[in-house]
């Protein structure tokens, strides 16, 4: 199927590790020029580095903190100026952090509340506004949110997660509606279990705690959270709908939440 984004550029938040890093890799699998956004400019530019050796497209890592208003507005004039880009006709939006920690985030201080929001809920809107005046007009332009289950079911501790995602998924509907007349299509992807660095981390320690391995205590985790396909998913898995809702093929796709979770929504709980 040829998608139709060869030349195009595409902007990943989040792009050093975990989806972000395969999203980049499936972008450019596709001919699409990237620009990189994370805050370790080290890891921001080895995945920089092994795409632009790999694949014939270009680039351009931005070390900046989404968080930050004003690293925000600086990514976009680095863009804007750039001889090689100057636009951008793809935003996914996908920069988070794992659960901080595990206590009890009722209890948590308002800052720690406010700084896992920053990051999604504020963060996504601070880059969709700054980036839109580089967005194109005509039909190519995609935004994709990438929120997670935590949003539609719980996950507890995650209470964070869960309002960020929640929101997103929602907040989605509004900002298709909002830029539907500047032909640009806003859709989510709501990820489960995605055997990331963090999670086959997280995944090690479970089981070892529980004396057991990682893949009993996964199939164990699955049963009881009722993630019907049984397992975990590679980040490529989320990363290929992702490119797909950027894509041509998906233009008549607007607001759109998509699951990619094994179908632990048929069991939320
Ligand atoms: N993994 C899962 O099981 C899962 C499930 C559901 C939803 N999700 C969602 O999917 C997205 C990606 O998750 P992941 O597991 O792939 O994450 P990850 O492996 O922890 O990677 C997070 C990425 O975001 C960057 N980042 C973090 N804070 C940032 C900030 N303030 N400004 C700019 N970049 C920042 C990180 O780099 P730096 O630290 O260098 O900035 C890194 O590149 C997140 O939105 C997450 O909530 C993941």
């Amino acid at each position: 199927m040829e998608l139709g984004l060869k030349g195009r550029v595409a902007l990943v938040t989040g792009a050093s590790k975990g989806i972000g890093k395969a999203t980049a890799i499936s972008f450019a699998r596709e001919g699409a020029h990237l620009v990189l956004l994370a805050r370790t400019a080290s890891d921001l530019e080895a995945v920089a580095r092994k795409v632009a050796a790999e694949h014939d497209v270009r680039v351009l890592p931005i070390a900046t903190d989404i968080t930050e208003a004003g690293a925000v507005r600086q990514a976009v004039d680095t863009v804007r100026n750039h001889p090689d880009f100057g636009r951008v006709h793809v935003l996914v939006n996908n920069a988070g952090s794992a659960i901080r920690r595990q206590d009890r985030q009722l209890l948590w201080e308002d800052d720690d509340w406010r700084a896992d929001l920053e990051i999604k809920m504020i963060g996504y809107l601070r880059v969709i506004r700054d980036f839109l005046p580089l967005m194109p007009r005509d039909g190519s332009g995609r935004i994709v949110n990438v929120t997670g289950a935590a949003g539609i079911s719980t996950w507890s501790p995650a209470l964070t997660h869960g309002l960020n995602n929640a929101a997103l998924n929602h907040g989605t509907g509004y900002l298709a509606q909002d830029l539907a007349a500047e032909k640009i299509t806003v859709n989510a992807v709501i990820p489960g279990l995605i055997a990331t660095e963090w999670r086959q981390y997280w995944a090690d320690n479970a089981g070892s705690n529980a004396g057991i391995s990682r893949e009993a205590f996964l199939e164990k985790f699955c049963r009881e959270k009722g993630i019907i396909s049984g397992r975990w998913a590679q980040a490529e898995e989320v990363a290929d709908v992702i490119v797909f809702l950027a894509s041509d093929r998906a233009s008549y796709i607007n607001g759109a939440k998509i699951m990619v979770d094994g179908g632990i929504h048929v069991n939320a709980r």
